[in-house]
């Protein structure tokens, strides 16, 4: 069996082709950094007419590079939802037609779910497993059962982990995207010069928030001589790394608590998402796991940043279960992974 996936969500033109035996045939990612960086952020109309303009090039490539015609694959999956309405459209559209004029199943994937099952294409994660899923929009814990069947345990009441990086890294001019530059800056500072808040640190709830580490990174660096100099953006990267590190680990603890008191099971605890990129923090999370008695399972790098073969493997899961969907399935900008149902076998 093997899945055709397109990623269109976001800033990223993805086309990938996965087989059942997990093996990633091909996998091409057009980033569209280059168009959005003079905004400093993605601009959702220029995304979308990029991803017009490259989708094509890239599905025809993905499967060139796959070895596979139309009649080789067994459907057809892109991310539905959610996403930035306007490219997840251009996906979405490519895909039914595609399907419809090769008589092929349809799969409408959720992004999120896609990051939440990368770990069964790399690896064998089976279920349940505890999630930390940490991206630009997105930052929550839950709790996997199965393909379609997600438990909510907390997730952030203000900003994502990865918007802070962002928002951080632009405050210390590090350029667009700020996450992965505010890593490689972080390497060369002292962590412990800035006193920064660890927001719901210690709180016997499984929420996230980030906003008061955000204002308190605008207030220290306001405070410094500017221009800035390196090693104070240096040492603020590394104290900001680490705060954030504090807070997720101590929430996947108390995560891991909860989840051995609930399935009787000590994890094992998966993280996904593009932050789940971030060495330091996967070191980190990889001493939470050991000290709960379980083990750390993260996607490599390059599969924790939105990719289409996650699109791909999340909709040859859900076909191999007879889960697909029909041409009058609606985009959806807002889909939280805890409404993602298996819906009825076979349903069409
Ligand atoms: O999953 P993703 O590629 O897109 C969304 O679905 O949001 O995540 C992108 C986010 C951005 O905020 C980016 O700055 C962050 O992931 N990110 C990182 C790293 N690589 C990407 N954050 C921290 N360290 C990294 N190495
Ligand atoms: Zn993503």
């Amino acid at each position: 069996m093997k899945v055709l996936g397109i990623e269109t969500s976001c800033d990223e033109t993805a086309a990938a082709v996965v087989s059942a035996d997990a093996a990633i045939l091909s996998n091409l990612v057009f980033s569209q950094l280059d168009e959005h960086r003079p905004y400093g952020g993605v601009v959702p109309e220029i995304a979308a007419r990029s991803h017009l303009e490259h989708l094509h090039g890239l599905i025809r490539g993905a499967l060139e590079e796959a070895g596979v015609g139309f009649d080789d694959i067994d459907g057809i999956a892109a991310t539905a939802g959610p996403g930035l309405i306007g490219g997840v459209f251009v996906g979405v559209m490519t895909a039914k037609a595609m399907a419809a004029a090769r008589g092929l199943p349809f799969i409408a994937v959720n992004h999120l779910e896609g990051h939440a099952l990368t770990v069964r294409l790399t690896g064998e994660a089976g279920f349940p497993f505890l999630l930390l899923l940490v991206s630009g929009g997105h930052c929550q814990l839950a709790a996997v059962e199965g393909v379609g069947a997600y438990r909510h345990l907390g997730g952030t009441i203000d900003d994502a982990a990865g918007e802070c990086f962002d928002k951080t890294a632009k405050l210390l001019e590090l350029g667009y995207p700020g996450g992965p530059a505010l890593e490689v800056a972080a390497r060369g500072g002292d962590g412990a010069r800035f006193a920064l808040p660890r927001p719901m640190m210690g709180r016997d709830t499984l929420d996230f928030s980030f906003s008061g580490l955000k204002t308190a990174v605008r207030h220290k660096v306001a405070a410094l001589s500017q221009p800035l100099a390196a090693q104070d953006i240096r040492d603020m990267a590394a104290s900001f790394q680490t705060a954030v590190a504090d807070v997720l680990a101590d929430r996947c603890a108390r995560g891991l608590a909860r989840f051995q008191d609930t399935y009787g099971q000590a994890g094992p605890l998966v993280v996904a998402g593009g932050v789940a990129a971030n060495a330091y923090l996967r070191e980190r999370l990889d001493r939470v796991a050991g000290a709960a008695g379980t083990a750390l399972i993260a996607p490599p790098p390059r599969l924790c940043t939105d990719n289409a073969a996650m699109i791909a493997w999340a909709g040859l899961e859900r076909l191999r279960l007879g889960l697909t969907d029909g041409f009058d399935f609606a985009p959806r900008p807002r889909w939280p992974l805890e409404e993602v149902r298996a819906p009825l076998r076979g349903a069409m």
